[in-house]
């Protein structure tokens, strides 16, 4: 039976800051870490144009870009490559001079105390777009994690502060760790995409980043959009293999899954807030059909809401300037 009106839910949402005593989950610039895509060459910052806001620069806009970052607060950015040549092996993702290891040495130099995470894969840097080798129609997994573990080295060598690797083949995770422990890096941390989903909403991220599989897809290595048990499973093999922080990618429509690894496993937990997730409320708030500043928040503390510790998020300089504010 009903405690009307004993009880009204309205009473605590009379006033805004009652509404802020009992508010439960909050939003901080802590949360937020910022993609950003570096390209070869100098003063350029290209748009990227279905995520607007998001540029491709080269090292030295990149340096600007990331103080500015800093001085806003956000802790810290993930680094994506685009390198100068692609070929079968993806050579540019593992090359010591290569253009994600250059640009850390830079920012590792210049701006010691922001955190400079590497996204680790290969399909930035193959022909192919795959994220690992390809023999006919195959995406071959034990070879192409040997590849990984050598291009998270050298990230590691450059001064990378945290290792994130994207590809989800299996055994990536125990490889890196392998790898950089053998190497004396036992302090630097692995970010794995643990439960990473098959998802049209990296649309726009493929033209950031150049790596639109050029045939197939990643439907043999990603996971299945349907399966919740799945992930379960997926983010309990990273952590086996020593992952420190996992990541459940792309985030909305797979805020279930955040809850989930949450609430099995009690460790930091990331939920990237992908591309498509930013295009789509960019675009509506540019027709005027939505308020951006408020959708922006919303998904945010949604994101937090499901159990996420950390959100990867195109939104982090727009969102540390309103938590400024
Ligand atoms: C793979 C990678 C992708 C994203 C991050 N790392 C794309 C993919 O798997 O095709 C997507 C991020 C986004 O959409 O914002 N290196």
């Amino acid at each position: 039976m009903s405690q009307f009106p004993i009880i009204r839910q309205r009473r605590l949402r009379m006033k805004a800051p009652i509404r802020a005593m009992v508010r439960e989950t909050s939003l901080s610039k802590n949360d937020l870490i910022y993609p950003l895509f570096v390209i070869p060459g100098k003063g350029l910052k290209r748009p990227v144009s279905s995520m607007p806001g998001v540029y491709q620069l080269s090292i030295d806009e990149l340096l600007k870009e990331c103080a500015e970052v800093f001085a806003l607060g956000i802790p810290a950015v993930i680094l994506f490559g685009i390198p100068e040549h692609k070929d079968e092996v993806g050579s540019g993702a593992y090359q010591d001079d290569g253009i994600v290891q250059q640009a850390v040495r830079l920012l590792k130099k210049e701006i010691p105390e922001l955190v400079v995470i590497t996204d680790v894969c290969l399909c930035e840097y193959t022909s192919h777009g795959h994220c690992g080798i390809v023999k006919g129609d195959e995406i071959v997994n034990d070879a192409s994690i040997k590849l990984l573990a050598q291009e998270a080295l050298s990230h590691a060598r450059a001064g990378a502060d945290m290792v994130a690797p994207s590809d989800m083949f299996d055994g990536r995770v125990a490889a890196i760790r392998t790898i950089l422990d053998e190497n004396d890096f036992v302090h630097v941390p692995i970010m794995s995409y643990a439960a990473k989903f098959a998802s049209g909403f990296y649309g726009p991220f493929r033209e950031a980043a150049q790596s639109t599989p050029q045939f197939g897809d990643r439907r043999s290595h990603q996971m299945d959009p349907a399966n919740g048990d799945e992930a379960i499973r997926e983010v309990a093999e990273d952590l086996a293999e020593g992952a420190d922080i996992v990541m459940v990618k792309p985030a909305l429509p797979y805020l279930d899954i955040v809850r989930r690894v949450k609430d099995t496993f009690h460790v930091p937990t990331a939920a990237y807030n992908v591309s498509g997730e930013y295009a789509m409320v960019k675009a509506a708030a540019q027709n005027g059909w939505i308020d951006e500043e408020r959708v922006m928040m919303e998904t945010l503390i949604s994101i937090k809401r499901a159990g996420a510790d950390i959100i990867l998020t195109y939104f982090a300089k727009d969102a540390a300037k309103l938590l400024h504010s």
